[in-house]
């Protein structure tokens, strides 16, 4: 009578991929089952913690919808984003961080003038932000398209609240640089807010004690043809989360000092007023290929 194994166990099942045609997903999914069978053996898994884990995933797909991504936040939260960002961008040679697209990415923005105010209707701060595309050598990248997307002053995206199917976008836009690669728009300094805790990732943040928070960032997404898409934020320097960002999205380079102004004029000539806040980031690009991702709720929907 041949006696049990665990670790034939999973030789076994390491070998029941070996036909698979497709050599990178034979890979992964070998590698996968190695890494999983390693966590129960290490962990002793009792059948009470299989089950809490399986009822925890159904919940988190039960909780997606074409809006909302929970298995992403999930993702984040427990730092693979960042990982698998981070494995893809060994070399940066000098072209601006990268960091997460994060769930509120809604694909191509609509396209504004320079100087538009892309929070006209929302109160908070006003801040001007100017920033210049160029290559690794400081050369300026023309007619580039770069999407910007941030949080209003309650720590809500556009899209999380019932209006965006009526009202559409805020603080939300895309620019296209000048043949000096720059563009610049107003909108509202951004405030630090919790990502979504009304579901079982939400749970598992207070559960265990972490807060929920990110620091105050603006996200952009700079698309120029011949370079690698850069998926970034600029975050704000002085933020009480700079250090304990819940998706663990912070680099240094990524950190700007933005300005208390009080110049009757902003930047581009125009009064200001009152009182406002000056952004100035400019992006180094990595030549490349790619395309950017795909946004969430299109994705969702196409499944
Ligand atoms: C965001 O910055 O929009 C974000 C990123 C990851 C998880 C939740 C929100
Ligand atoms: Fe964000």
């Amino acid at each position: 009578m041949p006696q049990f194994k665990d670790s034939e166990l999973t030789a076994a099942v390491i070998r029941s991929f070996d036909e698979t045609p497709d050599p990178r997903v034979k890979f992964l999914l070998q590698e996968l089952v190695k890494s999983l069978h390693d966590f129960v053996r290490k962990t002793d898994l009792s059948f009470d913690e299989w089950g809490y884990a399986i009822d925890f995933l159904t919940r988190t797909g039960q909780k997606c919808t074409p809006t909302r991504q929970e298995f992403i936040l999930l993702s984040d939260v427990l730092g693979v984003s960042m990982l698998v960002d981070a494995v893809n961008h060994r070399q940066r040679d000098g072209a601006t961080e990268t960091t997460v697209l994060g769930p509120f990415y809604v694909g191509e923005h609509k396209t504004m003038p320079h100087g538009a105010d892309i929070s006209a209707d929302l109160p908070g701060d006003r801040m001007f932000v100017q920033s210049r595309v160029t290559d690794l050598a400081g050369k300026p990248l023309a007619g580039v398209p770069v999407d910007v997307w941030h949080a209003d002053d309650d720590g809500y995206y556009d899209s999380q609240r019932p209006s965006y199917a009526t009202q559409g976008p805020s603080s939300r836009a895309r620019f296209v640089t000048d043949a000096d690669g720059r563009f610049f728009f107003r909108t509202i300094l951004p405030c630090s807010y919790p990502i979504p805790t009304d579901g079982p990732v939400g749970e598992m943040i207070l559960q265990t004690r972490r807060h929920p928070m990110r620091p105050a960032h603006v996200h952009f997404l700079v698309n120029a043809p011949g370079y690698e898409p850069l998926i970034t934020h600029v975050f704000i320097e002085g933020d009480k989360y700079l250090d304990t960002d819940v998706v663990f999205g912070v680099k240094d380079d990524l950190i700007s000092r933005v300005e208390q102004r009080s110049d009757p004029e902003m930047p581009d000539g125009k009064q200001a007023s009152g009182p406002w806040h000056l952004m100035t980031y400019d992006f180094r690009m990595k030549p490349g290929a790619g395309t950017a991702p795909r946004p969430m709720m299109a994705a969702t929907e196409d499944a």
